[in-house]
């Protein structure tokens, strides 16, 4: 039988996915998506009219199982990410052993372990770590692909998935047998794998505070946003009180959750549960960021500069979630403060950020530019003190880390200032100036190959930052003028621009 995808049959079963894994395909995939379908109608010989309005209705309870396997990136290793265990060993499991439970077991998720490396790190750490035998621990492990479970139940490696191991740790736990390596009985009985979809209502899942830690790393970055955010509420939840969080190097809570502290320490950063919990959302809140829009706006203008800023800050505020429609209430207008800013009028731009209506004095966009302005006027703890307000109402602000960061290096503590400007780095990587700041603090104390690694992706970043976010950081330069500073500083460290 020959089958044919149209492009609409492809959308849909996008969209159907979308909804039941979590997981996003962007525009590039879908001629992806087309083969996979084509391959699951031609195997089920059934029509894709048929075939997705099963799927779309439930009707067919493995099939999400079966297309894990083509749908999922099941990449993982052995201590992947080796400092988040290091975390865990020396901070978080000490914290967790010291809550005065009544039984004395530790209870982790690992969440998307695809073939077990994940659960099976975290158990020989817990063996390394913990020498108290009235200790327990029990590690839960759950994915969407039965393929990937299986491999992991059998607790067999190539040397490939060990690549990141020491090597004294790979002779304590694994014994090699015909050319693979096996993993000790007593490691392998620590977790239990199951199949579980993440994106699915799942009472005992995710049943209330049940979880110390929970690993979920490298997994919601493939999934929509909203879904994503569904999924990090549910983690908030089945999290006690004071839990961790585990996330991938490249995923952050910013823009997602308020329900978490920043932690960031061993080099490795991760989450703490706060105390409290916000009520979950209805309706989740759009994902769009202030830089965002604005950038969206400016593509779009072909006008000044400052009108992009206006646009962007008029449709921030209608974003803000609750904000009345633009037109039935007048909101304050920020344009002639940024309007100063760009006229570099700091002073004048300060004085006229400050008047704005006491509503908006826990604004956090106007904050950060209360604070930024501050700086230029050489108001250093004023600004820090700013910062601080700021990052009591959004914890995650990376623009009130890198002020801080630069209030940090005025004070004489750089350390600080690095501190800053790495938190500012990890919650938006997209953030040029704490890297460029980074490797000007690193050059200067002849870290030069710290400066180099900095400058250079400064460099690559600052040729695509965002025009509202130069102009609000750039300290007076344009773009040219900091990817000229950039530039020089990078060759005087001997890099190439
Ligand atoms: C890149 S691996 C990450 C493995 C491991 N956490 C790590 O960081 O090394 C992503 C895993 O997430 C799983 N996954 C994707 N969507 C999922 C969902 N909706 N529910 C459960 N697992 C999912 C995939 O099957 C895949 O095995």
């Amino acid at each position: 039988m020959s089958v044919t995808v149209e492009p609409f049959l492809v959308e849909r079963f996008r969209a159907a996915l979308g909804r039941q894994t979590g997981l996003a395909f962007d525009e590039q995939r879908l001629g992806f998506l087309g083969d996979v379908l084509m391959r699951r109608l031609a195997r089920l010989g059934r029509s894709g009219e048929a075939y997705l309005a099963a799927l779309e209705h439930g009707k067919l309870p493995d099939e999400i199982a079966v297309l894990a396997r083509d749908l999922t990136v099941p990449e993982t290793y052995f201590f992947r990410h080796n400092d988040q265990f290091r975390a865990l060993a020396e901070r978080v499991l000490p914290e967790r052993m010291r809550d005065g439970r009544p039984v004395r077991t530790l209870s982790i998720l690992s969440a998307g372990c695809a073939t077990g490396e994940e659960a099976y790190s975290l158990a020989i750490i817990f063996r390394e770590a913990v020498d108290d035998p009235s200790w327990d621990i029990r590690i839960r492990a759950v994915d969407l692909s039965p393929a990937a479970l299986e491999k992991a139940a059998r607790g067999r490696y190539t040397a490939w998935s060990l690549r990141d191991t020491a090597p004294a740790r790979r002779r304590r736990w694994f014994l090699e047998q015909g050319g693979e390596l096996v993993l000790d009985e007593s490691i392998r009985r620590a977790v239990r794998f199951e199949p579980r979809n993440l994106a699915a209502e799942d009472a005992e899942l995710w049943n209330p505070g049940s979880y110390d830690v929970v690993f979920c790393r490298n997994v919601l970055m493939y999934f929509e946003p909203d879904r994503m955010r569904q999924v990090i509420d549910r983690i908030a939840r089945s999290l006690a009180p004071g839990g961790f969080l585990f996330l991938g190097h490249a995923e952050t809570l910013r823009g997602v959750s308020e329900d978490f502290h920043l932690c960031h320490t061993h080099d490795a950063f991760y989450y703490q549960r706060k105390d409290a919990l916000h009520p979950p959302a209805e309706t989740p809140p759009p994902v769009l960021t202030p830089a965002r829009v604005a950038a969206e706006v400016a593509l779009q203008l072909d006008g000044a500069f400052v009108d992009a800023i206006r646009g962007a800050s008029e449709r921030v505020a209608a974003l803000m979630p609750g904000a009345a429609p633009a037109a039935a209430v007048p909101r304050w207008d920020s344009a002639p403060v940024f309007d100063l800013l760009q006229r570099e009028r700091f002073a004048e731009a300060l004085q006229a950020v400050r008047a704005r209506p006491a509503d908006l004095s826990g604004d956090p966009d106007l904050l950060l530019l209360e604070a930024m302005l501050l700086t230029h006027d050489g108001k250093i703890a004023a600004a820090a003190t700013v910062c601080r307000a700021l990052l009591a109402i959004d914890e995650l602000h990376a623009g009130a880390h890198y002020v801080l960061a630069l209030c940090g290096e005025h004070g004489g503590d750089i350390a600080e200032a690095a501190e800053h400007d790495r938190i500012a780095a990890y919650l938006d990587p997209g953030f040029a100036m704490p890297r460029l700041h980074l490797g000007l603090l690193a050059r200067r104390a002849g870290q030069r190959e710290a400066a180099r690694r900095e400058l250079t992706q400064a460099l690559f970043l600052l040729e695509r930052e965002d025009p509202a976010r130069l102009l609000l950081f750039g300290g007076g330069f344009n773009r040219e003028a900091l990817v000229g500073l950039c530039t020089l500083a990078l060759k005087d460290c001997g890099g190439r621009a």
